[in-house]
């Protein structure tokens, strides 16, 4: 029997996606789990234990160690800058980082950017030798501009439908988002066979969906 590895799982929308993920490469995650409003979910029958987290948690918990593998966007890694291993890029979740305005922007006085993501804003507007000033919101970020508290902001773009629900367009990609396999360092060294065996399957399952498509 091989040692238990804790897996810091993100809830809300990339749960389901993982989860189908893991099912998929024979890791069966039992269907309660998906409903359940514990926190910690012990599942020694796939030799694991869960940990739910907010997505936005996932690296603080994984850097600690105490959890040894997280699923998490890139958005959220990028943000956060955690000191972890990024071990699988899983391709679910796909999404993108962009800069968003209303149609008639134009570069003027109020330089004002507001975002969930404050860190990634500085550094893209820094690197392109723009002063802004990053304003930080929890979500909901496309009324900023909408009611002027900034006059553009970064945020993710999926499906683009809250773009054109609320008028605003996509000014410029800053960086691709999929989900990522990360893991504790000490943890990949002290449980490499555990963690390899998930990453194997897990990138086994990408391959072939890759190839299907
Ligand atoms: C995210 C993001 C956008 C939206 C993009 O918000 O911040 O608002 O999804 O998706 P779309 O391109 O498919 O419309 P989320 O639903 O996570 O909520 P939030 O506004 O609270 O961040």
């Amino acid at each position: 029997m091989g040692q238990i590895i804790k897996v810091a799982m993100p809830k809300g929308r990339i749960y389901k996606k993982a989860a189908a993920l893991f099912r998929e490469a024979g890791i069966d995650i039992p269907h309660d789990v998906d409903e359940t409003r514990k926190l910690v979910i012990p599942l020694p029958e796939i030799g694991m234990e869960f940990i739910l987290a907010k997505p936005v948690d996932v690296p603080t918990y994984v850097e600690y160690g105490v959890a040894d593998i997280g699923i998490v966007g890139k958005d959220v890694l990028m943000e956060e800058n955690r000191d972890v291993y990024e071990l699988l890029d899983l391709g679910i979740a796909r999404c993108r980082m962009s800069v968003i305005a209303l149609p008639d922007w134009k570069p003027g006085i109020q330089q004002r950017v507001a975002t969930k993501y404050p860190n990634v804003a500085s550094q893209f507007f820094r690197e392109q030798g723009q002063q802004v000033e990053v304003i930080k919101l929890n979500g909901s970020i496309e009324l900023a501009p909408l009611i002027g508290l900034a006059d553009r902001i970064v945020d993710m773009v999926e499906t683009g439908q809250t773009l054109k629900e609320n008028g605003l367009v996509e000014l410029e990609r800053i960086f691709d988002i999929t989900s990522r396999l990360i893991a504790n360092r000490v943890s990949y060294r002290m449980k490499n066979a555990e963690i390899q065996a998930v990453c194997d399957a897990l990138a086994q399952v990408i391959v072939r969906d890759q190839v299907k498509a």
